[in-house]
């Protein structure tokens, strides 16, 4: 609120040859979401755009890559993901061991329920 006050009184402030189609700045969001705390895990999201999202598409993570199938396509259940993770492909395109333990167990949960939407 009181930014968007101190917005109001800024913008009727402002000299009248300022250009009116300047939108106002978008707050970013990191400005007041609270820092993560260093223990809490890394969501499953964004373990995947960091570790796959350069490599393969998928809508609900945001990633667009195409050096490795679209997941929204394939559609692999959680099994096939937890193999893709730990194996990686046979061509070495993908590597093996991207993730381990909980962290791969949760992005292949991930996958398996965002892919398709
Ligand atoms: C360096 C690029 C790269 C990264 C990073 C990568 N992949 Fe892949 N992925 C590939 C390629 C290429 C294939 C196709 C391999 C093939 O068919 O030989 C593939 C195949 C797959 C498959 C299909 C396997 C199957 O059964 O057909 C899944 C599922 C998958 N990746 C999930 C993931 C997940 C989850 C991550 C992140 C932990 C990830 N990939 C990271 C390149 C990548």
């Amino acid at each position: 609120v009181l930014a968007a006050v101190g917005l109001g009184v800024w913008l009727g402030t402002r000299p009248p040859d300022a250009p009116e189609a300047s939108a106002p700045p978008a707050a970013t969001p990191t400005a007041t979401a609270p820092a993560p705390t260093p223990t809490a895990p890394v969501p499953a999201r964004d373990l995947f755009v960091g570790t796959c999202g350069s490599c393969h598409s998928l809508d609900a993570a945001g990633a667009t890559a195409g050096i490795g199938p679209d997941l929204d396509e394939l559609r692999p259940d959680r099994a096939r993901v937890a193999a893709a993770i730990a194996n990686g492909s046979l061509s070495g395109a993908m590597p093996a061991g991207l993730l381990a333990g909980d962290d791969a167990a949760r992005v292949a949960a991930y996958v398996a329920r965002s892919a398709g939407g």
